[in-house]
């Protein structure tokens, strides 16, 4: 088996390319030294995580502890990051053991109001999300207008938009660790995105039809709450958006089994918006996915431009 120290920074060559809207020069730099290296091999034997997810969250535990969205431009200006880890060891171990990436946005949303529009142009429509986070794509499902009404607010601009937007009536979220949110801002690696979110949060106001719960994904669809959903008159759409990479193979497949089965018993469909290792190793790739089926292709996360495979 490959030495772990070697798959971390095979994670941080894919994770970091140059060009990406994240990339930065100094993390990258970081995240190759001695120290941090052997805290991202703690926090990998404890938890069990991968590389990839360990090195995303503990690069979020850092923001959260020093409660600064711009941390690591601040460490570049002289306040060593190294001196950090020193002094917040056991509580960046546990803090990354224990909590997940759960970056969240209502534009991660925009993809999928065109999907629903040209897919289920006439249906009332349910959508169960697993690995909701926040439930921020809940929010601008059901509510598209708050935030495409005001491109300005948002900065919209450059942003491709749904061109025949489908809302939907009912939103049920469900997260193993629902985030607070200040966890949830310090899982953005732009500071910039987090600063617009926060702006996003200040004038949101969830209604009854918007829902999160705790629970597991796995078994979803023995709990009370989505037995409740099935019984109104819609059509159950389950989402998964960039959640199944947090998941082992043999959970992954437990998980889409589980999915797959609850679609076909409620006449429902599922979309997956993922993000996974090229299959040529070269980087990553972001799609759609319609029943199991690749239909939209995306640059990055944020989910800014789309294009019809
Ligand atoms: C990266 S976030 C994505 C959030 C949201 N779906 C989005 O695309 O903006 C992944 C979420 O999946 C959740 N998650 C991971 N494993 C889970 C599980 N077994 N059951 C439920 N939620 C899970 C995490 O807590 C996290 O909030």
């Amino acid at each position: 088996m490959e030495p772990i120290v070697n798959e971390i920074q095979r994670a941080v060559g894919k994770i970091f390319v140059k060009g990406n809207y994240f990339y930065s020069d100094y993390i990258t730099s970081q995240l190759g030294n001695k120290k941090t290296m052997a805290i991202l091999m703690a926090i990998i034997e404890k938890s069990g995580k991968t590389p990839t997810e360990a090195i995303m969250v503990f690069l979020a535990a850092i923001r959260y502890i020093k409660k600064d969205l711009d941390a690591f431009a601040h460490f570049e200006k002289g306040d060593l990051m190294g001196t950090f880890i020193d002094e917040h060891y056991d509580e960046l171990i546990h803090l990354s053991a224990t909590k997940k990436v759960q970056g969240n946005i209502p534009e991660r949303g925009f993809p999928l109001l065109e999907v629903l529009g040209k897919n289920l142009p006439d249906e009332k429509i349910g959508v169960i999300e697993l690995g909701a986070s926040y439930g921020l794509i809940g929010s601008c499902l059901l509510e598209p207008d708050h935030i495409l009404g005001h491109p300005a607010v948002y900065r919209l601009n450059g942003r491709q938009m749904p061109v025949n937007p489908k809302k939907i009536d009912a939103y049920l979220g469900i997260d193993i660790d629902p985030p607070d949110k200040e966890w949830l801002l310090s899982c953005f690696s732009v500071p910039e995105d987090a600063r617009m979110l926060q702006k996003y949060l200040d004038t949101l106001e969830f209604k009854d039809n918007h829902r999160v719960i705790k629970a597991s994904a796995l078994d979803f669809s023995k709990l009370k709450e989505v037995k409740g959903f099935t019984q109104k008159d819609i059509k159950p759409v389950v989402l998964t958006s960039f959640m199944l990479y947090q998941f082992g193979v043999q959970q992954k497949k437990q998980l889409i089994d589980e999915i797959m089965d609850f679609v076909a018993q409620h006449n429902g469909h599922w979309i997956s918006q993922e993000v996974a290792f090229k299959d040529n190793g070269d980087g990553l790739e972001y799609y759609i996915a319609w029943d199991g089926k690749k239909i939209i292709e995306m640059p990055n996360d944020k989910c800014d431009q789309w294009s019809w495979c």
